[in-house]
């Protein structure tokens, strides 16, 4: 199929484009580079362009007769949002809408949306795809709103979506060439593995006092090559005029002190650790109910354990210290 994948040179969306590529999908993406890399993804699938630039989104639609969209392109960082609505609201709202218009005006009928478990309450159960919602932060809110906009045009036009809630994106590809490199970085993993690679004095821990076995936060850690494998899936299974909305996550939740402890075991040395205040906008547990994904595509996360994930994630980042720059 020939997909355009925006955001295709982010962390997430680099890993889906290789998995396209490598099942013989035609692949461009399309991306400003403003948080993704160049290094991620072979050159010359790249348009540099962004999505307010609605011209040239829709000639790259058309030259390059695209018949689906993978919409990866966003800001994603929680607390960011809560001090930058505006631009949250312009990026990941305002820029989809045009988004889907282009795909009106040039007749691409399909779409995969990157939504994240943020739009939902939180729970002590595992949370399934009508469990109920409550997108807070601005970023939660942009997500649960361009959901919307996707089903209303899906109901309106005929739009065939798949709206994919990410839980908690992580690990490297095995070979540790690609990875995650995010500037600011605020993601556990890889500030708990810059300890060891002396880039950090000590890991902070968001407060120790969540009504969880440990006291600590509990998150569904999910690799991001299988993250991949749920989008090869969810494009092909996409139909004109349908949509489906699935969790990714294992199913399986750690936390804080259990990630902690088993980067550990990993690199083999102590990581010193400073209990610190709560993080605003935390939940407590965040865990996937991923059974719809496995069973209606027939979807296996390969990444059955942490230990895999953590030890992916750090031949990755001992290979780039300095992420995709060094
Ligand atoms: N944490 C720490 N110390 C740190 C960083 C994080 O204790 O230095 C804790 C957080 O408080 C949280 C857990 O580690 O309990 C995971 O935090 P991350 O920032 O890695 O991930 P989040 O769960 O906050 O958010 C991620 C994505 C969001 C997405 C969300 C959905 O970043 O985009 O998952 O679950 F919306």
């Amino acid at each position: 199929m020939r997909i355009l994948a925006t955001g295709g040179a982010g962390y997430v969306g680099s890993a889906a484009v290789r998995c396209l590529l490598a099942n013989g999908h035609d692949v461009t993406v399309y991306d400003n580079l403003s948080k993704g890399h160049r290094q991620s993804i072979p050159s010359n699938i790249l348009v540099e362009g962004d999505l307010a630039e609605r011209e040239k989104l829709t000639a790259t639609m058309k030259d390059r007769q695209i018949e689906a969209v993978m919409h990866f392109a966003s800001w994603i960082a929680v607390g960011e949002s809560v001090e930058m609505p505006r631009e949250y609201y312009r990026n990941n709202i305002v820029n989809s809408q045009t988004l889907l218009e282009c795909m009106q005006d040039t007749q691409v009928g399909k779409i995969l949306f990157s939504s994240t478990a943020a739009v939902y309450a939180p729970s002590e159960e595992p949370l399934n795809e009508d469990s109920p919602k409550n997108p807070d932060s601005p970023y939660a809110f942009s997500k649960f709103a361009v959901e919307r906009l996707i089903q209303d045009f899906s109901r309106a036009y005929g739009l065939g979506y798949t709206i994919l809630r990410y839980f908690n994106a992580s690990g490297a590809d095995p070979e540790g060439k690609f990875g995650e490199a995010h500037e600011p970085e605020t993601h556990l993993i890889p500030l708990v593995l810059q300890v060891p690679l002396g880039k950090r004095k000590e890991i902070y821990v968001f407060g120790d006092n969540y009504d969880t076995p440990d006291g600590t936060c509990i998150r569904d850690y999910i690799h991001v090559d299988d993250l991949a494998d749920a989008h090869r899936r969810a494009i092909d299974a996409t139909e004109s005029g349908k949509g489906a909305t699935y969790n990714i996550g294992t199913g399986k939740g750690n936390s804080v002190l259990e990630v902690i402890r088993t980067a550990e075991k990993v690199v083999g040395k102590e990581i010193a650790t400073k209990i610190v205040d709560r993080r605003a906008g935390d939940s407590a547990r965040l865990v996937a109910g991923a059974e719809r994904l496995r069973t209606e595509l027939g979807w296996q996360p390969k990444y059955e354990n942490l230990e895999q994930i953590v030890e992916s994630a750090w031949k990755w980042h001992q290979n780039h210290p300095r992420g995709y720059g060094s």
